[in-house]
């Protein structure tokens, strides 16, 4: 089934079409939405009243606090130096590698098309934009884009808070 029966799901969390996502082992918090061709990984916690765009991929060592807006196509990653093989050539298996975790912060935004390098936190209210590589932590309430990402603003001053 897309949505595996080991998924922990709040209160009225909406998956728009259950039968084109890949959800397994997660937890996802109230409210939350979740849109098509989404996959979450096992262990990837997401919080309450967050949007999760279609395309999107939540590795495990994932956690979105409440209120984290995920735009189409975020690609996560959960290990810096991946590979395939062992130097034998053998096949690795899970205990051959560590999950690296990535923390985003309270009511924070990912553009779309953006790659999260993992082993970092994206501040609260901060903003990444659409196809920004984020390769360092992020400020609160900072925007930053590019690739590698940097600080470009404030969201306090688009805002108008
Ligand atoms: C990053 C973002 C928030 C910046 O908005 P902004 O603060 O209003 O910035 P501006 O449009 O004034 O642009 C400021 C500069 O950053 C550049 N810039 C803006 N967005 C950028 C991006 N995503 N990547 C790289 N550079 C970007 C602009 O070209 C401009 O450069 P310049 O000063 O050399 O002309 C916005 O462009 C963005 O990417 N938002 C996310 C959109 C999205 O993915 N939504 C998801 C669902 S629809």
């Amino acid at each position: 089934m897309p949505v595996k029966e080991n998924v922990r799901l709040g209160n009225g969390v909406r998956i728009f079409q259950p039968d084109l996502v890949n959800l397994y082992g997660c937890t996802i918090g109230d409210d939350t939405k979740i849109g098509p061709f989404v996959e979450i990984q096992s262990g990837a916690t997401i919080g309450a009243r967050c949007k999760v765009s279609s395309h999107s991929f939540i590795c495990e060592g994932v956690k979105l606090e409440d209120e984290v807006f995920i735009g189409h196509g975020v690609m996560f990653t959960n290990d810096i130096y991946p590979r395939s093989t062992n130097p034998d050539g053998s096949m690795q298996a899970g205990d051959d590698w560590q999950v690296v975790e990535t923390i985003i912060k309270k009511r924070a935004s990912i553009g779309s098309n953006a790659t999260i390098i993992c082993g970092i936190t994206i501040g609260e209210n901060a903003l990444v934009g659409a196809g920004a590589v984020v390769t360092k932590d992020v400020p609160p309430y900072a925007i930053v884009a590019g690739v590698p990402a940097k600080v470009i603003g404030d969201v306090r001053d688009k805002e108008g808070k």
